[in-house]
């Protein structure tokens, strides 16, 4: 089985004591079997929140407020949205369809199951198999993703283990499910290149394998560059650019984009290496009192009075499958500020 996911016009706010805050606002993507999509931004940009309310991990209303939809299509063409379902039967599609590898693997890890019968357990959900061949499929995932000493690790509890060790356990389940879809959100920040490129590896040979369709956060584009085939830059709770990571990392045009790129090195750039986002003078705005146009305004070089502090930029396709949100991304092309 594979399946793509279409997210459209998904936006999600937080009830607090002045009323909801918008943190997402009407994002839309969608992913094809067999293809990554990479999500990239700074912290507190919005994306957690996005894969959280994909999953409906939320809390539910009148705590959150989620809008929009998330439709998984199998290869029957059956669509079926995920904003729209009840925990019953999103908890048939979570173990099955789409995974999820979150940033802090300690709350998503039981603490009274061994590692080895978590595997196991992952595995038996969607695979007739004796007790004895899951843990044998077990212990030849915790070697895959890098786990030392394999055979003793399965039956340690989560607690045992060290934060990096836990994160390995968090993808040998995901891939453990064999999921159809599945979201990565910064599973790889905590380990060093080696295990890295390891798991990218790992990731990438079950994709071919599957058809799994990957939406995959970093912060890293060296990461982005080695896995994935398009990416999605994201700004304030807003897509602010998308396209092939050809296009992106080569000739960004939001001014975000090239900040983000501004200082990573020309040659990490080529030969990926460990290429961390850039850093930009200011902050993420305060999702409660967003400043007026555009978000990145207040922190562009480029901003000009009376156009960019006014109306905020709508999302305009710059060339086949290349997006962008900018006002004046084409004075800029024409000034050179932009290639
Ligand atoms: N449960 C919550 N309640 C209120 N605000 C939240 C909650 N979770 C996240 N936020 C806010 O939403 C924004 C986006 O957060 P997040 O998606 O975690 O960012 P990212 O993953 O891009 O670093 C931040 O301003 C964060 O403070
Ligand atoms: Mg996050």
């Amino acid at each position: 089985m594979s399946a793509n996911i279409t997210v459209s016009d998904l936006s999600v706010s937080f009830r607090s004591a002045r009323g909801y805050v918008p943190v997402v606002h009407g994002i839309s993507f969608s992913i094809r079997p067999g293809e990554t999509l990479a999500l990239v931004g700074e912290s507190g940009s919005g994306k957690s929140v996005t894969s959280m309310a994909i999953m409906k991990l939320l809390a539910p209303a009148p705590m959150t407020r989620i809008e929009g939809r998330a439709v998984v299509t199998d290869n029957q063409g059956n669509p079926v949205d995920l904003v729209a379902l009840d925990e019953k039967q999103l908890r048939h599609i979570r173990g099955n369809r789409i995974a999820m590898i979150f940033q802090e693997p300690l709350t998503s890890l039981n603490p009274v199951h061994t590692v080895g019968d978590q595997i196991a357990e992952a595995i038996r959900f969607h695979e007739r198999l004796s007790k004895a061949e899951a843990r044998r499929r077990a212990l030849s995932l915790l070697e895959q993703v890098g786990i030392p000493e394999p055979a003793k690790r399965l039956d340690t509890y989560p607690h045992e283990l060290s934060g990096g060790m836990r994160q390995r356990v968090m993808i040998a389940i995901a891939l453990a499910m064999e999921p159809d879809i599945l979201i990565a959100d910064e599973p790889t920040t905590a380990l060093d290149v080696t295990v890295q490129a390891q798991i990218l590896g790992l990731l990438r040979d079950l994709q071919r394998k599957k058809g799994m369709a990957i939406l995959f956060i970093t912060h890293n584009f060296g990461v982005v560059a080695e896995i994935a085939d398009r990416v999605m830059v994201m700004y304030a709770g807003r897509i602010v650019e998308e396209g092939s990571v050809l296009h992106v990392l080569s000739s960004p045009r939001m001014p975000y984009t090239r900040g983000l790129l501004a200082s990573v090195p020309r040659l990490e750039h080529a030969g990926l290496g460990q290429a961390e986002l850039g850093t930009i003078p200011g902050y993420v705005p305060d999702p409660a009192a967003p400043p007026a146009g555009c978000a990145f305004h207040p922190r562009c070089a480029h901003n000009k009075p009376g156009i960019c502090d006014v109306e905020p930029p709508e999302l305009v396709e710059v060339r086949a499958g290349h997006q962008l949100r900018c006002s004046r991304w084409q004075e800029l092309c024409l000034e050179g500020g932009v290639r």
